[in-house]
C-alpha cells in the first residue's frame, strides 16, 4: 500500500510541537480593557446581560484597572455615564465630567497605564443619540465642535488616547485640529473608522444606559452589507489624521479585519463588542459550550483575522488563562 507522502499531523502529535508551530499567539498587552465608569461612591452595579461586567464609581475603576495592569493589560477604555443627561450631552465634555475625572484619577495611581476615552455624545444625551438633534436627524456639522471639545477636555485631563465613536463625517479632522491647537499635538487619534449598525451593541446599551429613545443608528453608522465602503471610511479617517483605525464588530466582520489589515499600515484595532461577550457567557451559563475555549478561540480569530489590539470584556479572565 503507498504511503501518504504529506502527513500535516506529524506536527499536531503533541502540545509541544502544536505551540512550536501556532503561527497567532494571544498575550495580555494585545487586549484593551473597557470600564463603565458611574457618579457617586462605592457603586459596583453589575450590568444583568453582561456578567461579570460592572458600572463603578471611580475607586472601583481603579481597582479594576489596577488588576488590569497587575495581569499585564495595559490599557484602558473608559465610557462615562453621567448622572445628568441632556439634549447636547453637556458632560461629555465638562471640565468635572465624570469620564474627565476618571481620566484623572487613573493617570494619577498608574501612571504606566494606558487610558483611552471612547469621545461620544450618546452616553451624554438625553435622548442617546450620538450628536445634536434637529426634527429628528442628527446634525453632523453641529455636533463636531462638541466633540472636538469633548476630546480636548480628556486629553487635558491626561487621556493617552482619544477615540471616537460616533461616526460624524469630519469628526477625525475636527478633533486633530482642536487637539493641535491647544498643543497637544502629541495625542494619537485611535478612529473607530469601520463602525457597523449593529445588533450587538444590545448589552452595552444596558450598560451605558444609552439606547436611543426614537429610531436607531442607521443614519450614521455602516450598513453590515458593505465592504467597499469601510475601506473608504478607513481612507478618510487616516486622511483626516488617524493613527490607528478599528473595526466594529469584530466575530461578524472578520472579512473587514482582514481587508483594512492589508490596505494600510497603522495598528489596527477591533472591539469584540458587547453581544459577542454576552453570547458566550449566555450559553456557556447554560452548559451549552466551553466558556473559557470559546473565548480563546474567538479573541486568536480575531487576531488571526489581522487585529493587532483587541477590545474585549474578557481581557482579565482571558489574560489569568493565558497567565
Ligand atoms: C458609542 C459606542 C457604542 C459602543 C461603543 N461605543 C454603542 C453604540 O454605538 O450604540 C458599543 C460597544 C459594545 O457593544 O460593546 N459610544
Amino acid at each position: 500500500m503507498a504511503f501518504p507522502i504529506h502527513r500535516p499531523r506529524r506536527l499536531r502529535r503533541t502540545s509541544a510541537l502544536r505551540e512550536m508551530v501556532r503561527e497567532t499567539t494571544l498575550a495580555p498587552s494585545n487586549f484593551i480593557y473597557p470600564l463603565f465608569v458611574v457618579e457617586g461612591r462605592d457603586v459596583r452595579r453589575p450590568i444583568a446581560s453582561m456578567p461579570g461586567i460592572f458600572n463603578l464609581s471611580l475607586e472601583h475603576a481603579l481597582a479594576e484597572a489596577r488588576q488590569a495592569y497587575a495581569l499585564g493589560v495595559k490599557s484602558v477604555i473608559l465610557f462615562g455615564i453621567p448622572d445628568h443627561k441632556d439634549a447636547r450631552g453637556s458632560q461629555a465634555y465638562a471640565r468635572e465630567g465624570i469620564v474627565q475625572r476618571a481620566v484623572r484619577e487613573l493617570k494619577n495611581a498608574l501612571p504606566e497605564l494606558i487610558v483611552i476615552v471612547d469621545v461620544c455624545l450618546c452616553e451624554y444625551t438625553d435622548h442617546g443619540h450620538c450628536g445634536v438633534i434637529e426634527g429628528g436627524h442628527v446634525l453632523n456639522d453641529d455636533t463636531l465642535p462638541l466633540l472636538a471639545q469633548m476630546a480636548v477636555t480628556c486629553a487635558q485631563a491626561g487621556a493617552d488616547i482619544i477615540a471616537p465613536s460616533d461616526m460624524m463625517d469630519g469628526r477625525v479632522a475636527a478633533i486633530r485640529s482642536a487637539l493641535d491647537e491647544v498643543s497637544l499635538t502629541d495625542v494619537p487619534i485611535m478612529a473607530y473608522a469601520a463602525k457597523y449598525a449593529s445588533g450587538f451593541y444590545g448589552p452595552f446599551r444596558e450598560a451605558a444606559q444609552s439606547t436611543p429613545q426614537f429610531g436607531d443608528r442607521r443614519g450614521y453608522q455602516m450598513d453590515p452589507g458593505n465592504v467597499r465602503e469601510a475601506l473608504r471610511e478607513v481612507d478618510l479617517d487616516l486622511e483626516e489624521g488617524a493613527d490607528m483605525v478599528m473595526v466594529k464588530p469584530a466575530l461578524s466582520y472578520l472579512d473587514i479585519i482582514r481587508v483594512v489589515r492589508d490596505r494600510v499600515d497603522v495598528p489596527v484595532v477591533a472591539y469584540n463588542v458587547s453581544g459577542e461577550y454576552s453570547m458566550v457567557k449566555a450559553a456557556a451559563q447554560n452548559g451549552w459550550i466551553d466558556g473559557d475555549r470559546l473565548m480563546l478561540e474567538i479573541l486568536t480569530s480575531i487576531k488571526r483575522a489581522g487585529a493587532e489590539q483587541i477590545i474585549t470584556y474578557h481581557a482579565l479572565e482571558a489574560s489569568k488563562l493565558l497567565g
